[in-house]
């Protein structure tokens, strides 16, 4: 079996993408085994200055990665796609008798009182404490930074073509997103630094009402943004019903209703000493969004 450094997953993705951008930059020729899935595409990574293999596969199957540790014994499992997979690859470490490093990006959606899900992850986290081998658990809040976040760009997008947005409830509930170069950052603090393990908060450098973060999209588009003030209800009424009507193609959950009355700040003291953790402000990254949105023509 051939000894390897490091099995990535995810890094095709928005936070993938951004580290291995790092890695080209501060240890050119790294050599990196990513774990992509048929369909991933590839087109970022090419460029880039590393020695990068592609194994190809779905890291949430056991059959993928009994497949990889029949070949290979990775130090390092650096596993960004989604925190579900880690029971399968959990028991598929377990029969191959192998203990590498774990790096494994979960969510502070694990502290959510509405989140369906939450049982789910703190069971899983869970499991992967009881992993005898060394592990560090990174939980982002809410990743923006591109197009390719799953929330903050859409919002942008709105407010930028009508000039308000729905806010549901009082708007005071409180938000520190994370920008993905941030998170990718603090990633590879964790794999340069082998003694690190444990479990590490990752927030943004900014607490903010969802009020205020309007106020500063507002002010980066340079034109007006009004709030448009709907009674939670409301809100949860018409999620309900798109859930029912549309099911999984709702482009609205009632969870992520109920959730913006949920502050969502969390400290990370702990990653800032352990890790040089320094997150940029808001304001800094909404507006490098703002930038880079415009700059690709998307607004
Ligand atoms: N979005 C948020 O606000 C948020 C908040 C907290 C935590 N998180 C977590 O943070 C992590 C990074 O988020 P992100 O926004 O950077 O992710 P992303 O852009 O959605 O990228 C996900 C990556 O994982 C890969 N992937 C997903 N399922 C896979 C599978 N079954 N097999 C192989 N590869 C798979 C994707 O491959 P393809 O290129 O093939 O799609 C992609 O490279 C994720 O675990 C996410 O759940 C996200």
């Amino acid at each position: 079996m051939a000894k390897i450094n490091v099995v990535l997953t995810g890094g095709t993705g928005l936070t993938g993408t951004l580290l291995l951008n790092h890695l080209a930059n501060t240890s050119p020729g790294t050599e990196i085994h990513c774990l992509v899935r048929p369909t991933s595409d590839r087109t970022p990574l090419q460029h880039l200055n590393l020695n990068l293999s592609y194994l190809t596969g779905d890291s949430s199957t056991s059959e993928t990665w009994d497949e990889i540790l029949s070949q290979y014994t990775p130090e390092t499992i650096i596993h960004i796609a989604s925190i579900r997979h880690i029971p399968v690859i959990l028991n598929s470490l377990k029969t191959a008798r192998q203990n590498p490093q774990l790096i494994v990006v979960g969510t502070t959606g694990v502290y959510s009182k509405y989140n369906q899900y939450s049982q789910d992850y703190k069971g899983i986290e869970e499991q992967l404490a009881q992993y005898p081998g060394s592990h560090c658990l990174l939980r982002p809040t809410m990743i923006y930074g591109s197009h390719r976040d799953k929330n903050l760009h859409k919002l942008i997008k709105f407010c930028d073509r009508y000039g308000f947005f729905p806010v549901f409830g009082s708007g005071h509930c409180l938000v520190q997103p994370i920008h993905a170069d941030d998170l990718a950052k603090a990633i590879l603090a964790v794999w340069q630094r082998p003694a690190i393990h444990g479990t590490y908060d990752l927030s943004g450098g900014s607490i903010v009402t969802f009020r205020e973060l309007l106020a500063i999209v507002e002010k980066h588009l340079g034109k007006p943004v009004r709030p448009i003030y709907f009674p939670l209800n409301a809100g949860v009424w018409a999620a309900t019903l798109a859930e029912k009507i549309l099911g999984a193609k709702s482009p609205v959950r009632r969870e992520q209703i109920l959730r913006l009355q949920e502050d969502k700040a969390y400290p990370h003291e702990a990653a800032q000493h352990d890790l040089d953790f320094f997150p940029r402000s808001l304001e800094t990254g909404l507006q490098q969004e703002v930038e880079l949105l415009r700059s690709e023509g998307i607004i």
